[in-house]
């Protein structure tokens, strides 16, 4: 992964903010599954939350909103993206602590420290074997009983990733259509150099040999799933 031309493209949040407007990768499906999901096995539990790739953490914010939250520590590299996770997470209640770090950096925290790991497509910019070592850091962060939450792009196992990334973006210009030609060029740079979405057995075999149980679907709508992790016994 190339950090400075991704958050190059994510500094130009304009872009991104009207993705999540129009619903174009699903964030609200997604999360109402994810809000089912923490309801049903977190309860009311107080969460400490860590936040992998937060951008503007609307749907995050909204998610936690009303919860008891001990903490929420959220890791993006774009700084224009934590100034807008900054105004949602304020307008939710939640204090947080935003660092513009790689996410990584978010994963060399104390273990057994986190009640609630979010990573809503951010993921899918490391290559398989830097997803695997971010799963099993993950893991060791964890507490008992905590989860995660994984929203991310995949790909079809027959295909390669030149293949998938191909038909992605070429699905973004037909049916984006609410981007300007401009976003649809740099889009389409943007996924083809630093998308490497995996297939959906890769990331099961990931997690299972990272100390996951395994996951469960949430949702899945062609590229874009959503995915609820628990630690293996
Ligand atoms: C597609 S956006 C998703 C933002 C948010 N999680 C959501 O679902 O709306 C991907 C985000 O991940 C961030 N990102 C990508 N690679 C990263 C990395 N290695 N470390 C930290 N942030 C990263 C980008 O800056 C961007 O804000």
């Amino acid at each position: 992964m190339n950090q400075a031309e991704v958050r190059e493209f994510f500094d130009g949040w304009a872009t991104y903010e009207a993705i999540l407007d129009q619903e174009a990768m699903h964030h609200t499906a997604f999360f109402a599954a994810a809000a089912s999901a923490l309801a049903r096995d977190l309860g009311a539990r107080p969460l400490a939350v860590l936040d992998l790739g937060c951008g503007s953490a609307h749907h995050a914010a909204r998610l936690l909103h009303g919860r008891p939250i001990t903490a929420y520590a959220g890791y993006d590299l774009s700084a224009t993206a934590l100034a807008a996770a900054r105004t949602s997470l304020t307008a939710a209640g939640i204090r947080a602590d935003l660092r513009a770090e790689d996410l990584r950096q978010g994963l060399e925290g104390p273990p057994d420290s986190v009640d609630l790991i979010l990573c809503s497509y951010a993921l899918h910019h490391l290559e398989t074997a830097g997803k695997g070592a971010a799963l099993a850091a993950a893991r060791r962060r964890l507490r008992p009983g905590g989860r995660m939450l994984l929203i991310d792009l995949a790909r079809e196992a027959a295909e390669t990733r030149a293949v998938t990334t191909e038909a992605y973006a070429s699905w973004v210009e037909r049916e984006w259509t609410f981007l300007p030609t401009e976003a649809h060029r740099e889009i389409r740079a943007h996924v083809l150099a630093h998308d490497f979405p995996e297939d959906d057995a890769t990331l099961l075999r990931l997690a299972r040999e990272t100390g996951w149980a395994e996951p469960e679907r949430l949702a899945r709508e062609r590229w874009h799933r959503a995915w609820w992790l628990r630690p293996g016994d």
